[in-house]
């Protein structure tokens, strides 16, 4: 080879090496067989496994057995089609599990006449992720402007139930003037009234009504949440401060303390060392945590085994946006419950225990009012973790 000719193939050479050794997609290639023939650094860093202890191997060894049959059929059909093949699926990482990756391939046939399929993969599971949430958003977005409105419409027929079931005790009393007179001018006596109502249970139904009308309002003041936007105007206040301030709230009220515990559940607190300030609804953030937080205190209280109860608490800084989380060992939940627990009304709890709505709310205030995430991770029997990501400039009156 000419000197000259030579130094520009080793100039070219290098820069394809350059291209491939430092590219963030994995570049690969695999026999007919199925089995890495060439495989780039990029493994690596988005894997974590040693290239060399790849090469040679077949793809399905890695690939999750669910995505084998799919992969194997898009390749097929790539192969007898002479086209490109593109394939989604699941490949196992060295230690966090599961990732998504799509692969683009195409069939070569080098200068011996073989033929391999050289291809790229790349990790879409983050993205995944993003849409699996903005299409949750949405869907909730959805649900929760339903169940507003719902709340509206109810709120004044509830009223004049409430307000009628009052009238009617007001009106047989005996404290009250007008009803003696009145009982009078049509030759009743109220005592017997009233007797004959207690003995009848009326006046019981009457109280049973009431309760059952305060039970609605709570739930439809939960349910107004979905809308309220503004009404408390908004403060700029460090995250651990509302976090604590939560807890104390937590600490006084009846259910946690009676019901559930509250006092004798351990409270780790793991909080950045500066405070972490952002713009947000006081009253709305407060409720929102506080709605996490019994949450907790009822998992901790649905675990009958000896440990020692626990909710770690912490707060950190990320990229222009303030974490928070709250985590439990209580009893966790299962797949099924994962994929629903911030769906409207949606409870895993008996009645009187829970009415579905205080994740939902949550929800709704973190992501609608705050421009936030809230995110879950939990196992059955492994606790659960709440994180919620608010940006610093948090809460959007619009
Ligand atoms: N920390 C937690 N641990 C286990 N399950 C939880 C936790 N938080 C929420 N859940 C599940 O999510 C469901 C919905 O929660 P939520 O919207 O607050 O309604 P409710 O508490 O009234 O049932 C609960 O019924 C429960 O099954
Ligand atoms: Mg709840």
């Amino acid at each position: 080879m000419p000197e000259k000719s030579a130094e520009s193939f080793y100039k070219s050479e290098s820069r394809y090496r350059t291209l491939v050794e430092n590219s963030c997609d994995i570049i690969f290639s695999l026999d007919l067989e199925g089995c890495f023939t060439f495989i780039s650094p990029a493994w690596k860093t988005v894997l974590g496994h040693d290239p060399d202890d790849v090469l040679g191997h077949n793809y399905r060894e890695f690939i999750h057995a669910g995505d084998i049959p799919r992969c194997e059929a898009e390749i097929a059909l790539a192969l007898q089609n002479n086209r490109a093949h593109e394939v989604t699926y699941r490949i196992r990482h060295v230690d966090c599990g599961w990732r998504w990756h799509t692969s683009r391939g195409t069939l070569h046939r080098d200068d011996d006449g073989v033929l391999t399929i050289i291809g790229t993969a790349y990790d879409i599971t983050e993205r995944l992720r993003i849409e699996e949430l903005m299409a949750q958003t949405g869907k909730m977005i959805m649900a929760s402007g339903l169940a507003a409105g719902m709340a509206h419409e109810i709120n004044n027929p509830l009223g004049a139930i409430m307000q009628h079931a009052q009238n009617i005790e007001r009106r047989v009393s005996q404290d009250i003037a007008a009803n003696l007179k009145t009982a009078a001018e049509v030759g009743v006596s109220l005592d017997l009234v009233r007797a004959y109502l207690e003995q009848r249970g009326i006046l019981a139904f009457i109280g049973h009504i009431r309760s059952a009308g305060i039970r609605a309002s709570e739930i439809i003041s939960q349910m107004l949440y979905f809308t309220r936007r503004g009404e408390t105007g908004t403060v700029k206040a460090d995250m651990t401060t509302v976090l604590e301030g939560v807890v104390g709230l937590a600490e006084n009220d009846y259910d946690m303390k009676k019901k559930y515990g509250f006092r004798s559940i351990e409270i780790v607190r793991e909080y950045a060392a500066a405070p972490l300030f952002a713009t947000i609804a006081l009253q709305e953030m407060e409720q929102a945590l506080l709605n996490i937080l019994k949450n907790a205190a009822q998992a901790i209280a649905d675990v009958t085994t000896q440990w020692t109860p626990r909710i770690t608490l912490r707060t950190k800084a990320h990229e222009g946006t303030v974490i928070l989380e709250i985590e439990d060992n209580g009893c966790g939940m299962d797949e099924t419950t994962h994929q629903r627990i911030f769906e409207p009304f949606f409870t895993t709890k008996e009645v009187g225990a829970g009415t579905g709505l205080g994740l939902s709310v949550a929800y709704a205030i973190i992501t609608k009012g705050h421009h936030g995430l809230i995110e879950v991770r939990s196992k059955p029997g492994e606790g659960s973790c709440f994180t919620i990501t608010l940006p610093v400039q948090g809460r959007c009156d619009e």
